[in-house]
């Protein structure tokens, strides 16, 4: 038996809060009772469990690549009404979240699934799964700033992890930069640029694992492809 929260989580429905929120919210039954408290137990073998009505195991298991247009929010719903990644996905009938987050102003390669194990190997730390950044930053960035990215920064939540750090290009006034990082770290890539003088003016992560946004407008989408999902988990 476990928590009934944590079986949605499992099931790709939602993250754990997420999951919480649909119970409280009297979305979510159990053999025909909708359950609006929390810590109730079940056993997702022998009981029905329903999300809106519909059978959390009816799902198919699916994941998208967005190439991130800036000005979105990666979550699904935003109380204050502002646009999401989710608005984005007009055709996709399945309930997917993003798998971990971009800040509003970045670009660039996003998964969504409705898998909750695949999300968690996609981001947990221990996997080591690596990002890639295109920072376009402030100054004329010495070998020493690359240096220092990637050996590794101290932020306020602890140093870096070694990075790769390499130069694309360097004016006098900007640089572009490619990092790659295994951590997922909130604002990470902001973060250390700023930490070594070079605050960033525009970000791209233009890789996720294996995955590009290789021939998406900014603003599309498509289903991974079989041999794509193999790959990643
Ligand atoms: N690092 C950042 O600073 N922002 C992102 O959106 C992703 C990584």
């Amino acid at each position: 038996m476990e928590r009934l929260q944590k079986v949605l989580a499992h099931a790709g429905i939602a993250s754990r809060r997420k999951a919480e929120e649909l119970i409280l919210a009297g979305r979510v039954s159990v053999d025909g009772q909708i359950v609006t408290t929390l810590g109730v137990r079940v056993d997702p073998r022998h009981q029905r469990i329903l999300v809106d009505g519909i059978p959390i195991e009816a799902e198919r298991k699916v994941t998208y690549l967005l190439n991130k247009p800036p000005g979105t929010l990666s979550t699904v719903h935003d109380p204050h009404g502002r646009p999401t990644v989710r608005d984005l996905l007009r055709d996709v009938p399945e309930r997917v979240y993003p798998v971990g987050r971009l800040d509003a102003d970045t670009s660039g390669v996003l998964l969504l699934t409705n898998d909750g194990e695949l999300s968690y190997r996609l981001t947990h730390p221990r996997f080591g799964v690596e990002k890639v950044y295109r920072a376009l930053v402030q100054g004329r960035i010495t070998d020493g700033a690359l240096r220092r990215l990637s050996e590794g920064v101290p932020l306020e939540d602890g140093m870096t992890a070694p990075a790769k750090a390499t130069l694309v290009w360097r004016g006098d006034r900007r640089s572009l930069l490619e990092l790659t990082l295994t951590e997922g770290r909130n604002r990470q890539v902001r973060r250390m640029c700023e930490a070594v003088g070079h605050p960033v003016l525009e970000l791209t992560r233009i890789r996720f694992a294996t995955l590009t946004a290789e021939g998406l407008r900014q603003g599309s989408y498509r289903r991974l492809r079989p041999s794509e999902e193999r790959k990643l988990r």
